[in-house]
């Protein structure tokens, strides 16, 4: 995290408040007076301002039901992101837990604990993902077999890992994967000769979207939901 962000979060500051701070010399980070506001903190790095050692409030950690149309990032040049939906003084800390695309909805973490982030996104973790997908043509049949094959997908040079198929109606199935590559599950379909209409992200290792949630709405995880995501309980 920025420095100036830092200290105006950590001290109760403005933004403007905690530049001045960081330029009149009045905030040491590991016993030595900084004066760049952009400098990037290390997560266990020590700010004191004056006496006072200034510490973070506590970590956030939210389920937001991602609707249709919002782009799952902090900031983008001219579309609007999924932290427009959260109160300013959390959107400023915030970021999304892995990516949803524009046009899918459902269940995206938020966070602003980047070693939980990356536990919970790191590849080698192979955290489980399932999807409700609207398919646009009948759906071949053998595609449970292919899919806990590993299908090759355009432009990559591995098989994706083996995946579960529930099949909920002519149109609609259950997806579970296991990777988070590029715009995953269309491509899966694709290779299967098919086109995703619909995609709607229901769960992240043990944890389900809050079916009290509608689209946009978003609430705190307990602890108990923070483990389900890496224990997939
Ligand atoms: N796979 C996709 O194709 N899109 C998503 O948003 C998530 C997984």
């Amino acid at each position: 995290m920025r420095l100036d962000r830092f200290v105006s979060h950590a001290g109760g500051y403005s933004r403007k408040e905690a530049r001045q701070l960081i330029r009149h010399g009045r905030i040491r980070v590991n016993g030595t007076v900084l004066r760049n506001e952009a400098f990037r903190l290390d997560e266990d790095a020590e700010v004191i301002c004056g006496d006072e050692r200034l510490v973070l409030p506590q970590r956030i950690y939210l389920m937001m039901h991602k609707p249709v149309g919002l782009i799952s990032a902090t900031e983008d040049g001219t579309q609007a992101t999924v932290l427009s939906l959260l109160p300013q003084d959390i959107a400023e800390r915030v970021h999304p837990v892995g990516r949803l695309d524009k046009d899918t909805s459902g269940l995206l973490l938020l966070t602003d604990d980047g070693a939980w982030s990356h536990a919970v996104s790191a590849p080698r973790r192979h955290c489980a993902k399932t999807y409700i997908a609207r398919l646009a043509e009948p759906l071949v049949d053998d595609a449970e077999q292919r899919l806990a094959d590993g299908l090759m997908l355009r432009g990559e040079r591995y098989p994706t890992r083996p995946a579960t198929l529930v099949r909920l109606a002519d149109d609609e199935v259950r997806i579970t994967i296991t990777e988070g590559r590029y715009h995953q599950v269309k491509r899966m379909f694709a290779a299967l000769g098919n086109r995703v209409s619909l995609l709607h992200r229901e769960a992240i290792g043990g944890l389900v979207l809050d079916d009290a949630l509608a689209p946009g709405q978003w609430r705190v995880l307990s602890d108990v939901e923070r483990e389900q995501v890496l224990t997939g309980a």
